[in-house]
């Protein structure tokens, strides 16, 4: 069997599978764009970006149901608005619009700024330390609860829910639908003890009060869109700063430019999302036989837009696996490309530019402190502090 077949037999985007993605990417970019992975039930692989960009523009024949995340996030409720199909998915996404709005994200800067500069001074004051630990988890989960009225209390235990449900789901699928059950009991017991009080200015009154097709929203469609975006708001910006930092800490060069030129950290912050993308892929099932880049999909198919691999597509992008902080006319798919684009995506953006100018400008020049901690996810990233 040719290198290539097996390499696509057995492709994954999930944990350890990712460590050498991006030569995986390249092998199947360049030798077989869509093809057929054996893992999680069978699914085709779609890595080339002018064809993710085009599924995303078809949910007639592309669409979401029963979910486009694969395998489940601990819980088989369809999540909203992510798991709904059109015409439904418009009201859904509807509701949540008021609270992205740039205009809504940017009166959440001044908080954000502080919360990263406490944050930041705390990782300052060591010579070797846990930045994931102390820095790039709690920074969105203070941020995003705070906007949506989780209790601080109440914090602590997020992590750990986030950990066993988007991480664990792979290899011990128990423990995430065991923590997807914590994580429904949680919801329904705050909304519970919510609906008696008054609404208040932040999501969870949002959605109290919101209508959809003239009616209010369910209990369980309030719980649907709070699991949802606990898991969407918390670890995807964790994982974007984690990653960033990454970077920075074995390019001292970087440290210094983005240091002495604070007004490029946007700029280099869309170079670590394309290339370090938070969300590698999502699912898509197939509603009719088609075809892509030549290779039939037939009804029922399950697929999956791979936004990684699409981000370093060299159609598009010149040396695409290198990272360029400067890099201009970036249009990247790390927050997707069609109806279901990251509704979060300015909250997210700003929360990685700011947290990257807290942290250089509060913590001195910074490095690797154990090479083998990988670029992906959310786990440790330990650093060592000064020269
Ligand atoms: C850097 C951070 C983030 C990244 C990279 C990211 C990425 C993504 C991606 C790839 C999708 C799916 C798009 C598709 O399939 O076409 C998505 C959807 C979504 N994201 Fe994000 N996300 C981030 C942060 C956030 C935050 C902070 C929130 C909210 C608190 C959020 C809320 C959502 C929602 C609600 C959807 C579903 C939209 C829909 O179905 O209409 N995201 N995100």
């Amino acid at each position: 069997m040719s290198e290539n077949v097996t390499a696509g037999r057995e492709f994954d985007y999930h944990g350890p599978a990712l460590d050498n993605v991006f030569d995986t990417y390249k092998q199947l970019r360049e030798q077989c764009p869509v093809g057929k992975s054996e893992k999680h039930g069978g699914f085709w692989y779609v890595t080339k970006s002018e064809d993710i960009f085009a599924a995303e523009q078809d949910p007639d024949t592309f669409a979401v149901a029963p979910s486009m995340l694969m395998p489940a996030f601990g819980t088989d409720m369809p999540l909203i608005p992510i798991d709904i199909d059109p015409p439904d998915h418009t009201d859904y996404r509807k509701v949540l619009l008021p609270l992205f709005t740039p205009k809504a994200i940017a009166k959440l800067g001044d908080g954000m700024r502080r919360t990263s500069r406490e944050l930041a001074q705390e990782v300052a004051g060591q010579e070797v330390v846990d930045a994931s630990h102390l820095f790039a988890r709690p920074m969105p989960t203070i941020i995003f609860s705070r906007l949506a009225g989780f209790p601080e209390k109440d914090w602590p235990k997020f992590d750990r829910w986030v950990d066993d449900i988007i991480y664990e789901r792979t290899d011990n699928p128990e423990r995430a639908w065991n923590a997807g059950r914590e994580v429904i009991e949680y919801f329904d017991d705050l909304l519970t003890s919510r609906a008696d009080e008054e609404p208040a200015d932040d999501l969870i009154g949002v959605l109290q009060q919101a209508e959809i097709q003239g009616r209010k929203l369910t209990h369980d469609e309030l719980l649907s869109y709070c699991y949802l975006l606990f898991l969407a708001g918390l670890d995807t910006t964790a994982w974007a700063i984690r990653s960033s930092l990454w970077y920075l800490a074995q390019n001292p060069e970087a440290q210094r430019v983005l240091r002495e030129n604070p007004d490029e950290i946007p700029t280099a912050a869309e170079e670590f999302l394309r290339t370090l993308s938070p969300v590698q892929g999502m699912a898509r099932t197939c509603k009719k036989d088609t075809e892509l880049s030549g290779q039939k999909i037939k009804a029922g198919d399950r697929l999956v837009l791979v936004f990684g691999a699409g981000n370093r597509d060299p159609e598009v992008y010149d040396d695409p696996d290198e990272i360029q902080i400067d890099r201009q006319n970036n249009r990247h798919l790390a927050f997707g490309g069609g109806i279901h684009r990251c509704l979060g995506s300015n909250l997210g953006r700003q929360e990685l530019v700011v947290a990257l100018e807290e942290f250089l400008e509060v913590v001195p020049e910074f490095s690797l402190a154990d090479p083998s901690e990988p670029w992906h996810g959310v786990g440790p990233l330990t650093l060592r502090i000064g020269k």
